[in-house]
């Protein structure tokens, strides 16, 4: 044993600097564990010459002291994050991108109508996917077993009770409901999705979507009813459009119409589009029948009122010209991600 090793030892331990845990528990074996040279001293220690036992004895408890001091002081500084390196990580790197979703095309097109009519001051209002022959059939003026039935091929929930279930195969239904419970007058347009029993193709499809919209008031009539769909074709389709309605056939409106709008690819030349005619189907519609109000308790001598009904995935093939339905349900996302653009935050 001598005074140098002893120096030599405090020197470095005073010195000593730790960045993890790891390092402080590494310098505490060095000098204070077992076979530490701190803890080889103090066996050192024990066979000198008893004369030099006292001077030695004081330094080396002061050392190991001081030692112990300082790994416990070097513990501290890593358990703490305010350690002379700092944290380990980067804090200024960019996070992890997180991929935006984009609207579906149909959700779009249903927005841009639902913005629209609310601009005219009509309300929104939804109904049950699941319905009952009342409000798809009977209260829209299909008497049973009455052939426009077959328009709409049906889905049924359950059959064999006096009154079915059926997926809805129109949002009329909500033009039902709505008058049966909305206080008059009423203004309100109702989206949402329709189920008909079709094979699938690239122009039809078991599920869709349509919006149905109704206006019942004192006095309304067919000059309001065009008025509304002009003003609607252009906000949808352009201030130029054009509109012309063709006699048609519906249950529950009396007189009926099919709108066409004039296409506004070729500006009404004829196109491949629009299949040489400058014109393109948008909807159906109608003044709604006597029957149809009668039958939801609107005194009919009172009260007059349009309905229209359009489907959205069709608006939506115009608007992209997409000419395959099929697209709008599959989920593609080379086919979603080009309407990313139209995200709105
Ligand atoms: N419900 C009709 C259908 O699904 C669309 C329709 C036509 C709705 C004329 C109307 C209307 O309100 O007046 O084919």
């Amino acid at each position: 044993m001598n005074r140098e090793t002893i120096d030599r030892l405090s020197a470095e331990i005073g010195e000593l600097k730790c960045a993890t845990r790891k390092d402080v528990e590494e310098a505490r074996v060095r000098y204070l564990g077992k076979k530490g040279e701190i803890t080889a001293l103090f066996e050192e220690f024990r066979s000198i010459a008893p004369d030099l036992k006292k001077e030695f004895g004081r330094v080396l408890n002061e050392l190991k002291q001081a030692a112990t001091a300082k790994i416990e002081e070097l513990r501290a500084s890593v358990d703490d994050n305010a350690s002379p390196q700092g944290p380990k990580e980067d804090l200024s790197m960019p996070g992890d991108p997180m991929e935006l979703g984009s609207r579906h095309p149909v959700s779009i097109v249903r927005q841009e109508i639902v913005d629209i009519f609310r601009k005219f001051g009509y309300d929104v209002a939804e109904g049950p996917e699941i319905e009952d022959d009342h409000h798809v059939f009977e209260a829209l003026n299909f008497p049973p077993n009455h052939p426009a039935r077959d328009m709409q091929d049906t889905f049924f929930v359950s059959t064999g009770h006096i009154n079915p279930l059926l997926l809805r195969t129109h949002t009329s239904s909500v033009q039902v409901r709505a008058m049966e419970q909305m206080p008059l007058p009423i203004r309100v347009i109702c989206p949402g999705r329709v189920f008909r029993n079709e094979a699938i193709s690239a122009r039809a499809h078991c599920i869709f979507h349509q919006v149905e919209g109704l206006y019942v008031d004192e006095g309304v009539t067919f000059a309001d009813l065009k008025q509304a769909i002009l003003l609607f074709a252009r906000e949808m389709f352009g201030p130029e459009t054009e509109i012309r309605m063709r006699p048609s056939y519906f249950p529950f409106t009396e007189p009926s119409a099919e709108v066409d709008v004039s296409c506004n690819i070729c500006k009404g030349k004829g196109c491949n589009i629009c299949k040489g005619t400058g014109w393109l189907e948008i909807l159906g519609c109608g003044m709604v029948d006597p029957n149809v109000l009668e039958a939801s308790g609107i005194d009919s001598h009172k009260y007059s009122g349009f309905a229209f009904g359009m489907g959205l995935e069709r608006i939506a093939m115009l608007k992209w010209r997409v000419n395959d339905l099929r697209h709008y349900f599959e989920n593609d996302l080379r086919f979603l991600r080009e309407f990313a653009t139209s995200v709105e935050v």
